[in-house]
């Protein structure tokens, strides 16, 4: 099991330091543990983390090594802070700012070439579902990911259908065994849940057979909650 905490735009440096400290005297059983603090935060959280077994992950990553690519981090310049792997292709990033598959696939490609962990994110949004697209979607997003891995490496997915994240509404655990069983067909790597997974839904999803883990938004702010989110998954 690995639970990952994606904080998004939350925790300058102090707070991700005072975080980190906090989660290293937690109780969070045996699973393995990932969090991924805004680029500005990644050198506390592993100054605060060095000696666990806590890894620290970005959340994106470009795909040259360095270049005219104003506001974008290569994976040779993560891997010098002493970070592990990132997320790429979270779904605010193909909302927000433009990420497409194939732009997901170039990040992909790059942080395995560099060894870094990547966590790639796929999911159909609520029209989707409703249209009866989601396998469509969900084929067409892993795909992309699966052209761009062909050793795999340190890869997994995470399953988030855009109309659970942040909304409180989180996909029951069949809906969720449903998707991470097809996406597997296509590419059969681990596959985490996410999208309003909390301490008190938590069990119910860890429990599906083809639920690995979770990547954990708004839950994974708090170090209480994002440690008893470990403890289910343990
Ligand atoms: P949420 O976010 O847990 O706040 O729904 C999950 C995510 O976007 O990774």
């Amino acid at each position: 099991m690995l639970i990952a905490g994606n904080w998004k735009m939350f925790k300058g440096p102090a707070e991700a330091g005072a975080y980190c400290r906090a989660l290293r005297e937690a109780e969070l059983g045996s699973c393995d543990v990932v969090v991924c603090p805004p680029f500005v935060s990644l050198a506390a959280a592993v100054a605060a983390l060095a000696g666990t077994e806590i890894a620290v992950a970005a959340q994106n990553v470009h795909w040259a090594l360095e270049g005219a690519f104003t506001g974008e981090v290569s994976a040779p310049m993560l891997r010098e802070l002493g970070v592990y792997g990132t997320i790429v292709g979270h779904s605010e990033r193909r909302q927000f700012f433009g990420e497409t598959d194939e732009t997901v696939a170039s990040r992909v490609r790059a942080a395995l070439e560099h060894d870094l962990g990547v966590i790639a994110c796929v999911g159909e949004t609520g029209a989707q579902r409703a249209a009866g697209e989601t396998e469509a979607v969900l084929a067409r997003q892993v795909e992309a990911i699966a052209a761009a891995s062909p050793g795999r490496g340190q890869l997994v997915l995470a399953y988030e259908p855009v109309w659970a994240i942040g909304s409180g509404k989180t996909a029951t655990p069949e809906l969720a065994q449903a998707a991470h069983a097809f996406i597997k067909t296509i590419l059969d790597v681990p596959v985490l849940y996410g999208g309003s997974l909390k301490p008190d839904n938590a069990t119910a999803l860890l429990a599906q057979p083809d639920v690995d883990g979770a990547l954990v938004g708004g839950a994974s702010l708090e170090v209480e909650s994002f440690a008893a989110i470990c403890r289910e998954a343990a």
